[in-house]
């Protein structure tokens, strides 16, 4: 007994006397040491930018973290941290220093990268912050760090509850805070057209109004009467904006344009784009909807390239999201133009026509020099080897997709889609009504993206990406506390191709995530944390 109790006596005390810290950071890095050396950092930074992009993020730090150290920019000589290009690296890998003799120091293979490492900096500095003005004791340490998945991705569905552009900025930093490289802006779908084309005014003059939204659950036939989305869309002035605002924050938004279902805001709109040609509402209910684009006649594909060229004016990312999720054929199959089509292009299977869509739309923007992304549904319309497939119904789809040879993005509901619970019990936890499913945190943290693939066909698996679908979701507030402190297990999955220590990563959200929150004012769930 005696001697174990004097090892554990003299080892509290020796650890006592050390400067102890132990700084968490989420994603964790792919290597962290610490050493004995404590570095006081002023409340004011003074930040110097090797380049002009670097300079700039400078600023745009102080945007986001302004609360927890204000910013000015100076000399190299007298920086407290120091910005640099290291063109050994990879482009958003980034090493971070804090010593002595050079205060901080971030180096990455590019701005991105520098930017990523100054996410970790915000991290650090919290955990240093003895507040009351006190300048920041910060340790010695030195961080290298790179991400695992080049795609990184959250979505937000701005159709069916509409989000300001002060909230989908503020959403912008959420995904930075989270090292997420990417934002997938769902812009249209039954229940509203949310995205200005000047070509088609009736799509927001007219698409992005129901007369009315069902209360509670779907399929309840209560509605609640009120007319919703009236001005609810982007111009195009916003979207540049917004463009522009993601850009200097190293992020690059995917727009998606629902076809050939999701779309009967934009038949109410244009009623000559249905096979019926009249009848559309701006439709009030959730839910999968029969009312799809009519790809018999000529005047759909002109509408939609017309809608794409503009699209891609706005978005200069490489992706266009084409949607192609949950599109029942029925009007097709009663529709003589589409009839005509099929029998005219020597289809005989109707799930084809789907595809020939796909193709045609796809060559449209292949000829722009753009790609396109579909939900895993097309895998069943006749992919084409050159689509990337967004795996939803699961990892299944994606799977199947790796082993063809088309790229993947996963974004599983069952491990990602974060408009589901978050408790077994949300009753008992006073969770807000949402769609369904249970997806805890750890549930979304033990996500291995190369189930079931071989070596060769993991090289397939572009990224990651998390869901919101907000058809329960009516504030940005609660959206906040649907995405945290999932995003975290959403970030760690995409950066960190091993994860084995659940309990170390809810200790690490629990030291560095969750007070970031509340430093920056950020809403999230109090429940979930432990199942
Ligand atoms: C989807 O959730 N319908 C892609
Ligand atoms: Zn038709």
């Amino acid at each position: 007994m005696r001697p174990l109790m004097t090892i554990i006596l003299s080892a509290a005390v020796f650890m006592a006397a050390l400067p102890s810290f132990a700084v968490s950071i989420v994603p964790q890095p792919v290597s962290i040491r610490e050493n004995r050396s404590v570095v006081r950092l002023p409340r004011t930074l003074t930040f110097y930018g090797q380049t002009r992009a670097l300079k700039n993020l400078a600023d745009v730090w102080g945007d986001s973290y302004g609360m927890i150290a204000g910013v000015r920019t100076g000399n190299e000589k007298k920086a407290d941290v120091k910005l640099y290009i290291d063109d050994a690296m990879e482009a958003e890998e980034y090493g971070l220093e804090v010593s002595v003799e050079n205060g901080v120091v971030i180096r990455g293979g590019s701005p991105a990268g520098v930017w990523w490492g100054m996410q970790s900096l915000a991290q650090i500095l919290l955990q240093s912050d003895g507040g009351d003005g006190r300048p920041f004791t910060v340790p010695g340490l030195t961080v290298q760090d790179r991400p695992h998945f080049g795609y990184r991705s959250g979505m937000l569905d701005c159709c069916r509850h509409f989000f300001t552009v002060d909230e989908v900025k503020k959403f912008i930093d959420i995904l930075a805070l989270h090292k997420l490289n990417t934002f997938h802006w769902h812009l249209t779908d039954d229940q509203g057209w949310r995205i200005e084309i000047k070509k088609y005014p009736l799509l927001t003059e007219i698409g992005s109004v129901r007369k009315e939204t069902v209360v509670g659950r779907h399929g309840s036939n209560v509605y609640d009467g009120t007319p919703y989305g009236e001005g609810c869309f982007y111009s195009q002035k916003q979207i540049r904006e917004i463009v522009k605002y993601a850009s200097d924050r190293y992020i690059t938004i995917i727009p998606e344009i629902e076809m050939p279902g999701h779309a009967e805001a934009a038949l109410a709109s244009y009623q000559w784009l249905g096979c019926k040609g009249e009848g559309y509402e701006v439709w009030p209910s959730w839910g999968v909807n029969e009312e799809i684009f009519c790809v018999g006649k000529e005047s759909t594909f002109e509408f939609l390239e017309d809608v794409l060229d503009e699209v891609c004016d706005l978005f200069p990312g490489e992706y266009i999201h084409i949607g192609g999720d949950e599109v029942p054929y029925v009007r097709w199959k009663e529709c003589p133009d589409c009839q005509a089509r099929m029998k005219a292009e020597g289809i005989t299977d109707v799930a084809y026509l789907q595809g020939y869509l796909l193709k045609r739309i796809e060559n449209h923007l292949n000829a722009k020099g753009r790609h396109i992304i579909g939900w895993d549904e097309i895998l069943d319309a006749g992919v084409t080897p050159t689509a990337t497939v967004m795996s939803w119904r699961g990892p299944s789809g994606g799977i199947r997709a790796a082993k063809q040879g088309n790229h993947v993005v996963m974004v599983p509901n069952t491990y990602f889609y974060l408009d589901y619970y978050q408790t077994s019990d949300p009753k008992k936890n006073g969770e807000p009504l949402a769609i369904g499913g249970y997806v805890p945190l750890s549930k979304s943290w033990s996500f291995d993206p190369y189930d079931q693939l071989s070596e060769d066909e993991k090289q397939y698996i572009t990224g990651v990406q998390a869901n919101l679908w907000t058809e329960y979701i009516a504030t940005f507030d609660h959206a906040q506390q649907m995405i945290l402190p999932r995003y975290c297990a959403l970030s760690e999955v995409a950066w960190c191709e091993d994860r084995t220590d659940l309990d170390d990563f809810r200790e690490r959200v629990k030291s560095a995530m969750l007070p970031m929150y509340d430093r920056l004012g950020l809403n999230y769930a109090k429940y979930g944390f432990y199942e």
